[in-house]
């Protein structure tokens, strides 16, 4: 792979060298002048005790809405060995070696390290999560993360997100002029699938037109997300302490579900107008001069809640038509939402799609939004049609996660 030809800024080339992956992409990506320079490296000691506390480290938007960073790689792996205490320390070495690489920031990394129910099984120890399952009955056949491990890797700069991959397979062995002094190589090997995605204003048009991705015309050049509007704003969002289990040997930790859409963005933005999306995104309440193009007069709230979230059932009857924001919720307890929403756009696969990375206290939280979001109880819509979003999205794959404290994220379960 070599450098990008004059057409086409270095700046964009970087950018989408995260979804190509491997050990050609990072040489390319630190070839570029300015990338992979100046990243802060870190000190474990000062990172926080749970790994999802990334809201401190997050900057925020001119509205105080938390702002993801911009790229990220789901790093999907299987064990290979018997897991014992030289594996574990050997994990956790990994993990600390990449602390002291990057800051705790989105110039240097933000991860974290995450177990599924079939590696609780592997090691013979009973699973904090339940395994994936189809939530609602319009899925059919999809596919559920069957693999050990996942390592969610994000930071503004790209090469630090392949980089750091790159370090964790063995493929580098001083990210960001550190030493690793272990890598997982020894205990894990890479599973399927690799996700990636990115998240922020520009970036989905950019990113496609980079990739050779046609997208439609009317998807804004600024929008942050590939169905055009802003998402995350701080009112609809789970505080990290409510998503933190309390209890047992995971308090501290949260879980995590992650599931992976494709997008029929043609029929979102060719068959509808700015007025229908915005009814079927927030709800038939809402109007274009309280919105804007992008959702950019909305401040820190939707507005939904509370009375917009329980006209849901009536505006289904009388109007036929319901919003994907006023239906979700539908599920807060006590006026908090149940999930932190830490989802991201992607084009792998070169099709347009969302991996909904979402943390919440347990599991069965993300069901209760889900279904709420699913609206089987509504009467007057369609399973799809009128139906908030779900004409549009189309649910592929799902996987069932718990990310324990950081004190705990080598091998638990184990008597290692
Ligand atoms: C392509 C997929 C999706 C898009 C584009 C999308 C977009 C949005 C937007 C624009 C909002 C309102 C603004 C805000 O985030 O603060 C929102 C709210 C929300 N969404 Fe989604 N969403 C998607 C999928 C999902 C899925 C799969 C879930 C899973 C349950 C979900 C759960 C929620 C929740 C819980 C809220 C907040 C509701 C509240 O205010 O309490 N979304 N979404």
């Amino acid at each position: 792979m070599g450098l990008p030809d004059s057409e086409m800024p270095r700046r964009q080339y970087l950018r989408g060298l995260v979804a190509t992956g491997g050990a050609a992409a990072l040489a390319a990506c630190l070839e570029v002048p300015g990338s992979g320079t100046d990243v802060p490296q870190g000190d474990p000691g000062s990172r926080p005790a749970r790994q999802h506390a990334w809201n401190d480290a997050l900057p925020t938007d001119e509205d105080g809405n938390v702002r993801r960073p911009n790229h990220h790689a789901l790093l999907a792996l299987d064990l290979t060995t018997e897991p014992d205490r030289a594996a574990s320390e050997r994990v956790e070495s990994a993990f600390r070696s990449l602390e002291r690489a990057y800051a705790h920031d989105v110039a240097g990394l933000l991860f974290t390290v995450s177990y599924t129910p079939a590696y609780f099984e592997t090691v013979g120890a009973e699973s904090p999560v339940p395994d994936p399952e189809p939530l609602t009955s319009v899925e059919g056949e999809i596919a559920l993360d069957g693999f050990h491990a996942l390592v969610h890797l994000a930071s503004d700069d790209p090469a630090v997100v392949l980089e750091a991959e790159q370090a964790l397979l063995g493929g580098a062995s001083e990210p960001n002029g550190v030493q690793m002094a272990a890598d997982l190589a020894a205990v894990f090997e890479r599973a399927d699938p690799r996700r990636t995605g990115f998240v922020g204003s520009g970036l989905p048009v950019e990113q496609a037109e980079e990739r050779g991705v046609d997208l439609p015309d009317e998807l804004p050049d600024e929008a942050p997300f590939l169905m055009g509007f802003r998402s995350g704003l701080r009112e609809s969002q789970a505080p990290e302490e409510r998503v933190t289990i309390q209890q047992g040997p995971y308090a501290g930790g949260t879980t995590t579900h992650v599931e992976s859409l494709s997008l029929n963005l043609r029929q979102w933005f060719e068959q509808n107008d700015q007025q229908l999306r915005i009814a079927e995104i927030l709800s038939p309440h809402h109007a274009e001069d309280d919105v804007g193009e992008t959702g950019e007069e909305l401040g820190t709230s939707t507005g939904v809640f509370p009375d917009i979230a329980d006209r849901t059932a009536a505006d289904a009857s009388t109007r036929g038509i319901v919003g994907h924001a006023q239906k979700t919720a539908r599920a807060r307890e006590d006026g908090t939402p149940l999930l932190l929403r830490r989802d991201i756009n992607t084009l792998d696969g070169d099709r347009p799609g969302v991996h909904f990375l979402a943390h919440q206290r347990e599991i069965a939280d993300y069901v209760r939004a889900r279904q709420a979001m699913a609206g089987e109880d509504l009467d007057g819509v369609g399973q799809r049609l009128n139906n908030g979003l779900l004409q549009y999205i189309f649910v592929r794959r799902r996987g069932n996660f718990v990310t324990p404290p950081r004190d705990l994220r080598a091998l638990p379960g184990t008597d290692a």
